[in-house]
């Protein structure tokens, strides 16, 4: 390159002009710290499902003012970024993930403005926003989907999947939907059906049309124009399905809702869903923004390809793998988190979220005291190297409230796969904020019954008892931002044969922190050879000294302990 040339490029840049920077993982920005992490990697993520989080009006339905009003809570139990799941108009099928226009907030949510102030009431609060961006598919009352079904002729017809059937009556193969049944819906306007992989008020949008891209990167500007700080992707896996339209291989068995079991790949990860969340990630990366997934996969394998090959993908696909354990095992958690510990990218926990039964529910062993699980998973949570994505409520150890009877469900899925699975309800009923009606929820009838432990589950009551759920959640989370050992350090696991004691150590700049927890009901010892003594950090057991030894640790029965290591 001339001399010119060069001066001529360093002058464009003194401009403030040239060719877009590249991300340079050797040199970092402002924007991430000595290690190269962004503020993503050290942040504490909390999932509000906005129809059950508190309603400031009076109708039974929680709204965004709702939230608003409970920020001080949020600040106070030390969250970085909420993550809200749909808040646009909808018919709400699926409860907000049936989305009649991305650009607006459903109206018994509260308004546009209503989120304004609410951003930057979070803002003030150092509370980031995060919202849901459902990118497989709209609700079928989206203008989008009515003028597509309106004719075959008509410009957005093929901004969903249309198709002839095989014959009279019979849809174009055998494909069924996440929610049990044909994955095909006759339109008998058109005469042809339409894909839905989730419910038929859920067509599937057509990722292959350019427009349709255009359309929902315009949709991803809309919101970081407004100062959202990322997003959380739906159902990835499903944007795209193979365009052959293959009839699925039977297996054995049939699912849930009593359809026969079929291997369904064709109807998930196309390979081009890879080239277009590179382009989404392009559009984040012009406001900073940071993409979770919604990425279940069965193998830590399957989830590194969502990090991209350079990393150019999602910054946070969620591992499930350990909210996939199901049980209190040491030793099936120690293999999750070492998995995901060598995966590419970096982790990101969840435990509990709107689609599965509550995490105290699923991991307290018959007999044992919930709140004593409740305590341990928050160790587990807040000290892995990772990002971790709790879920409202678990901070008090709500658990499931499943309904009773089939009349009461309100999930659709629920009533289809009823008595078997019960749907989703249960894990969305109200934030229990104190002992009075409706648990502080809201004046109205909520929406859905609010859990009858509510009198001693809830906010209020725990926040003044110190040995609570709650205050623990606070000690724990305070510890992780202000120790910079459990925020940057390495994952080294130990004692990798306890059948009990998952214990691990985190390590940076020669500090070394010890987590040990005991997942069985009886009292355990583990000896650890990183060093004589430690200094208790935080405990879950009432009175722990200032230094205890570590040959032997002695654990009480589900106890967590975090030290730091001295020799
Ligand atoms: C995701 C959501 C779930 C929803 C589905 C369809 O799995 O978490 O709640 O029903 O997508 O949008
Ligand atoms: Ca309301």
């Amino acid at each position: 390159m001339k001399i010119r040339s060069i001066a001529f490029l360093i002058l464009l840049a003194l401009l403030g002009v040239g060719p877009p920077a590249q991300p340079q993982l050797s040199r970092p920005d402002s924007r991430q710290d000595a290690e190269g992490h962004f503020w993503w990697q050290h942040a504490v993520v909390y999932e509000i499902y906005p129809r059950s989080y508190a309603d400031s009006n009076g109708d039974g339905i929680g709204d965004l003012n709702g939230i608003t009003a409970h920020l001080d809570h949020l600040k106070s139990l030390g969250i970085d970024a909420i993550w809200i799941t749909p808040c646009f108009p909808s018919p709400q099928v699926d409860f907000g993930y049936d989305v009649a226009d991305y650009r607006s907030i459903a109206p018994e949510y509260g308004t546009l403005s209503d989120f304004d102030r609410l951003r930057g009431e979070a803002e003030r609060r150092g509370i980031r926003i995060i919202l849901d961006y459902v990118i497989n598919h709209t609700s079928d009352q989206h203008e989008w989907f009515k003028q597509s079904a309106s004719s075959r002729e008509n410009p957005r017809r093929d901004w969903f999947v249309w198709k002839d059937g095989k014959g009279a009556g019979q849809p174009p193969n055998n494909w069924i939907s996440n929610f049990g049944k044909s994955a095909w819906k006759l339109d008998p306007r058109t005469n042809q059906y339409y894909y839905h992989m989730f419910y038929p008020e859920q067509p599937d949008l057509n990722w292959r049309n350019p427009e349709v891209e255009s359309a929902m990167h315009d949709v991803l500007r809309f919101w970081f124009e407004r100062g959202v700080a990322g997003f959380r992707l739906d159902a990835v896996d499903s944007m795209f399905e193979d365009p052959r339209l293959p009839d699925n291989p039977m297996t054995a068995g049939t699912n849930q809702f009593g359809d026969p079991n079929q291997d369904r790949s064709a109807q998930m990860l196309a390979p081009e869903m890879h080239e277009a969340l590179r382009r989404v990630r392009k559009v984040a990366d012009s406001y900073r923004a940071v993409l979770i997934g919604e990425t279940w996969t069965s193998d830590i394998q399957s989830l590194n390809a969502f990090y991209g090959r350079s990393l150019d993908e999602l910054q946070l696909p969620m591992n499930f793998l350990l909210a996939m354990v199901n049980k209190l095992d040491a030793p099936s958690f120690r293999r999750e988190i070492t998995a995901a510990n060598a995966a590419n990218g970096w982790p990101t926990y969840v435990m509990s979220n709107h689609d599965i039964t509550r995490s105290v529910d699923r991991y307290t062993p018959e007999e044992a005291d919930k709140s004593q699980v409740a305590k341990l998973l928050a160790t587990l949570m807040m000290t892995l190297r990772g990002t971790p994505i709790m879920y409202y409520g678990e901070e008090i150890a709500m658990v499931n409230n499943d309904p009773k009877r089939v009349e009461d469900v309100l999930d659709p899925i629920g009533k289809l796969g009823w008595p078997k699975f019960k749907g989703r309800d249960g894990v969305r009923t109200p934030m229990q904020w104190d002992k009075f009606q409706n648990a502080g929820f809201g004046k109205g009838k909520p929406w859905l019954p609010v859990h009858p432990d509510y009198r001693t589950h809830n906010v209020e009551t725990q926040a003044k008892d110190p040995d609570s759920v709650l205050n623990y959640h606070k000690k724990i989370i305070k510890l992780r931002r202000t120790n910079s050992t459990l925020r940057e350090g390495s994952y080294v696991p130990l004692n990798e044969n306890d059948a009990h004691v998952l214990a691990f150590l985190r390590e940076y700049r020669g500090e070394k922190v010890l987590v040990a927890m005991n997942m069985s009901g009886e009292p355990r010892t583990a000896s650890f050879s990183v060093g004589s003594t430690a200094r208790t950090l935080v405990s879950s057991t009432k009175a722990v000294p200032k230094t205890v030894k570590l040959a032997p640790l002695k654990l009480e029965p589900f106890q967590s302990f975090i030290g730091e290591v001295r020799n």
